[in-house]
C-alpha cells in the first residue's frame, strides 16, 4: 500500500510503499476513496500538536471494508463508512454520556503500529485512522457505516470539517432561529460552520477572513456580511454590524489564542463565544477577568462539533441528499496522493477551500 507519512517536524510528507501490518481482531480494513486535507494534519507536521513520527497523517476520509476481523460486530465486507478520528468505542465513560466526541480511547488508536516501511521503521497513524493511503486498518470503532449514493469526497469531508463545522453551529452552541453569528475563519470548517448557521436559521451571519476566495464562498454558503480582519480590527467591524452589542454567538475556527480571544470580544453580553479550531498545545488564552464576571458571556470549546458520530454521520448525508448542506462546493481541488504537499501550501496560501484526495 502507499502512504503519506509524517517523519519530521516541518519536513515534507513522505510518499512511500509500506507494507500494511496484521489486523487485530476487532479491526478493519478499508480501502480508502477519498480524502480531505484538514488544517489539523499542518498542525502535526508544524509540531503545534507533538506527534512522534513515523506517522501516517490524514484523519477526514471514507472507503469501503474489504475485510473484518473475527470480534468486530456490526459490519461487513462491502459496507461503505466514514472514518471518525475519536473512536465511539460505546462502553466508555463518554460514550455513555452520549459524549462520544471524547471517547476515552481517543489517544490509544493513533499509538497502535499500522505499517512497516522500507526502512524497517513501523509506523502508526494519525488519530488512528490514516487517511493519506490508499488502504487503512483500523478499529471498528474508527468507523462508521453509511447508507448514501454520494460521491466519495463529499463523504471524506464528513470525516472531519463539515461534522466539526456544522456541529459547533447545531450541536455545541445550539444556534437558535434569528439569531446573529459571526465566523472567524472561513476555511473547510469555517465554511461548514456557516452552514450550519443557516441550517438552524440564524437571522445575520458574519464571516470574517482576510482571503477574498473565502469570504466569497462563505457569501454563497449563507454568509450575510463579510469582514475583511485587512480593513481594520474585526471585533469593531462585527460590533458595528450589530448595533455595538456583538453577536448572539461567536466562533473561532482558525486556532489562534489572538482570535479566541476575538471571539470572546465579538461575543454579545450573555452570548456564547465557541473554540471550533485546534490552537497548538503549548499555547495560552487570555481574557479580560472583569468582564468574564460582568457580561456573563459562555466561553464553549468544541471538539469535533460535540457530534455523536454513529447520529450525526447519517444526519449529515441527510442533509446533503436533500440540498440544504452544500459540500460539493467546499471540495476546490481533486488531486492524487502525491500531490499532497502540494495541497499543504496551497491551504497555507489561502487558494482552496479543501483539496481532497481521490
Ligand atoms: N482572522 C480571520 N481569519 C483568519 C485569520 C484571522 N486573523 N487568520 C487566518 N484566517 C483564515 C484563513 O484565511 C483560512 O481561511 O482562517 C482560515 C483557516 O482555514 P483552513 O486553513 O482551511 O483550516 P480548516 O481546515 O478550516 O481548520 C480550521 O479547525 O479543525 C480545526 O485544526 C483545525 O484549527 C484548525 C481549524
Ligand atoms: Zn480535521
Ligand atoms: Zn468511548
Amino acid at each position: 500500500m502507499r502512504a503519506a507519512i509524517f517523519v519530521g517536524q516541518d519536513q515534507p510528507l513522505s510518499i512511500e510503499d509500506v507494507e500494511a501490518m496484521p489486523p487485530g481482531p476487532s479491526d478493519v480494513v478499508v480501502t480508502v476513496g477519498a480524502s480531505g486535507v484538514c488544517h489539523s494534519d499542518l498542525s502535526v507536521i508544524h509540531g503545534y500538536v507533538p506527534l512522534p513520527p513515523p506517522t501516517i497523517l490524514g484523519h477526514e476520509g471514507t472507503g469501503v471494508i474489504e475485510e473484518v476481523g473475527p470480534e468486530v460486530v456490526g459490519l461487513k465486507k462491502g459496507d461503505r463508512v466514514i472514518a471518525s478520528f475519536t473512536p465511539a468505542c460505546g462502553t466508555c465513560f463518554w460514550c455513555l454520556q452520549d459524549q462520544s466526541n471524547l471517547c476515552e480511547q481517543s489517544f490509544a488508536y493513533g499509538m497502535i503500529p499500522r505499517a512497516k516501511r522500507g526502512d524497517g521503521s513501523i509506523s502508526s497513524t494519525f488519530t488512528g485512522l490514516g487517511t493519506f493511503s490508499d488502504v487503512m486498518t483500523v478499529n471498528q470503532a474508527s468507523v462508521v457505516k453509511v447508507e448514501s449514493d454520494l460521491p466519495d469526497e463529499q463523504l471524506a469531508l464528513i470525516g472531519c470539517g463539515v461534522t466539526t463545522g456544522v456541529g459547533a453551529a447545531l450541536n455545541t452552541a445550539r444556534i437558535t432561529p434569528g439569531s446573529s453569528v459571526a465566523v472567524i475563519g472561513c476555511g473547510g470548517v469555517g465554511q461548514a460552520v456557516i452552514q450550519g448557521a443557516r441550517i438552524a436559521g440564524a437571522g445575520r451571519i458574519i464571516a470574517v477572513d482576510p482571503v477574498e476566495l473565502k469570504r466569497k464562498t462563505a457569501e454563497q454558503q449563507g454568509a450575510t456580511d463579510l469582514v475583511d480582519p485587512g480593513q481594520g480590527d474585526s471585533v469593531s467591524q462585527v460590533q458595528a454590524l450589530t448595533g455595538g452589542r456583538g453577536v448572539d454567538y461567536a466562533f473561532e475556527v482558525i486556532g489562534l489564542p489572538e482570535t479566541v480571544v476575538q471571539a470572546y470580544g465579538m461575543a454579545r453580553r450573555g452570548g456564547t463565544a465557541v473554540v471550533v479550531g485546534m490552537p497548538r498545545m503549548d499555547s495560552q488564552v487570555t481574557l479580560p477577568g472583569f468582564q468574564l464576571f460582568y457580561d456573563e458571556k459562555k466561553l464553549l470549546g468544541c471538539v469535533y462539533g460535540s457530534a455523536q458520530v454513529k447520529r450525526d454521520f447519517q444526519r449529515l448525508i441527510g442533509l446533503i441528499e436533500t440540498g440544504r448542506l452544500d459540500v460539493g462546493s467546499m471540495v476546490s481541488a481533486r488531486i492524487g496522493l502525491d500531490d499532497v504537499n502540494d495541497a499543504f501550501r496551497a491551504m497555507e496560501a489561502g487558494e482552496v477551500i479543501r483539496s481532497v484526495i481521490v
